[in-house]
């Protein structure tokens, strides 16, 4: 018998032949940058525990996602820090606060972006928590009832998509029906569908001023053992109106992903959380680590696994590299 039997390296012999057969492709169309939008300040603030990652005033937002959007990346989620917290979550819905302010620079300077932005509480609210508290704990049909009205306040300030992402019990569906009846039905909800309780989380909290003062987020995000609950969730808010279902975090979770795209034919979009980018950043800073190759490897595998978008605070590097710009 002739040994080896099938020689695989065949078709890794030159370059051209590697692209031939690649299985995958990463394109700066399938990335979304996150962004944070603070209504306080005049001048961009450093986040230390993400190198590169910036609060923006609304006045200089334009300016900077003009960058962004002429590197091809067709996509921001947008997260806001508020002039002002109370125990309602109160700014979230104000029109004047940051992210409807700056939905509407954006919309009326870069009208092709498409501004999709989050939609939660822990930003808004005193004691950082994603929903209203009653008698102790996060109140599950009260805290939709508001995530609605900030979701229609968005809509109202021009947002292309809103993502809600407090993992409320049902709340795609009440979020859906307020929207529609708002005049947004053709507004499309991106549902952070599996997000679960994670640690990679810290560093966005920073960022976005939004770490519960008091206990954690367990109660309603979900445990970090579970695969099929994670199914359960997606299916719920695909049934429950869902036009885009998102996995996150992402690295950690490249199972959910995959399962997600056997099991059902909705879009899928990947968070690469806040912590994933800051371990490769200080790692890359120690010279420990190539960061380009490391995030490119990263960002195909979210391809391979199944996702078809992929949230991401290496957007802009990465569209720069997809391009070949140093
Ligand atoms: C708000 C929200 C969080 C993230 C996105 N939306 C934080 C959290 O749930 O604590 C995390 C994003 C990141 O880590 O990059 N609920």
């Amino acid at each position: 018998m002739k040994y080896p039997e099938y020689r695989m390296r065949r078709l890794r012999a030159t370059k051209q032949m590697r692209q031939m057969v690649r299985e995958h492709k990463l394109d700066v169309s399938d990335l979304i940058y996150p962004v944070f939008v603070n209504s306080a300040i005049q001048e961009p603030k450093p986040v230390p525990s993400m190198p590169g990652v910036y609060q923006w005033p609304v006045d200089k937002i334009v300016q900077h996602l003009k960058e962004i959007y002429e590197l091809g990346i067709p996509a921001i989620m947008l997260f806001g820090i508020p002039n002002y917290k109370d125990s309602t979550g109160s700014s979230g819905k104000d029109s004047e606060e940051a992210v409807q302010r700056a939905c509407r620079e954006i919309k009326s300077s870069l009208p092709e972006l498409t501004v999709i932005t989050d939609v939660c509480l822990c930003g808004y609210t005193t004691h950082g928590h994603c929903g209203l508290i009653k008698e102790g704990t996060v109140d599950n049909d009260s805290t939709i009832e508001e995530l609605a009205e900030i979701a229609i306040s968005h809509g109202q300030a021009g947002a292309d998509m809103v993502a809600p992402s407090n993992m409320m019990d049902g709340f795609v569906k009440v979020i859906r029906d307020k929207l529609d009846e708002a005049g947004f039905s053709q507004l499309p909800i991106m549902a952070y569908s599996a997000k679960f309780s994670s640690s990679f989380y810290g560093p966005f909290r920073d960022a976005a001023e939004s770490a519960p003062s008091e206990g954690d987020r367990r109660s309603y995000q979900m445990d970090p053992a579970n695969g099929k609950e994670a199914l359960r969730e997606v299916e719920l808010d695909i049934n429950e109106g869902a036009d885009i279902v998102m996995i996150k975090p992402g690295l950690s979770y490249l199972d959910v992903i995959k399962e997600v795209k056997q099991k059902f034919n909705h879009p899928i979009a990947a968070y690469n959380v806040s912590g994933e980018y800051s371990m490769i950043k200080a790692a890359a800073d120690k010279g420990w680590l190539n960061e380009r190759e490391v995030v490119l490897e990263k960002l195909i595998s979210f391809k391979r696994a199944g996702a078809d978008m992929i949230l991401t605070y290496f957007a802009d590097d990465a569209a720069r590299w997809l391009q070949g710009i140093e």
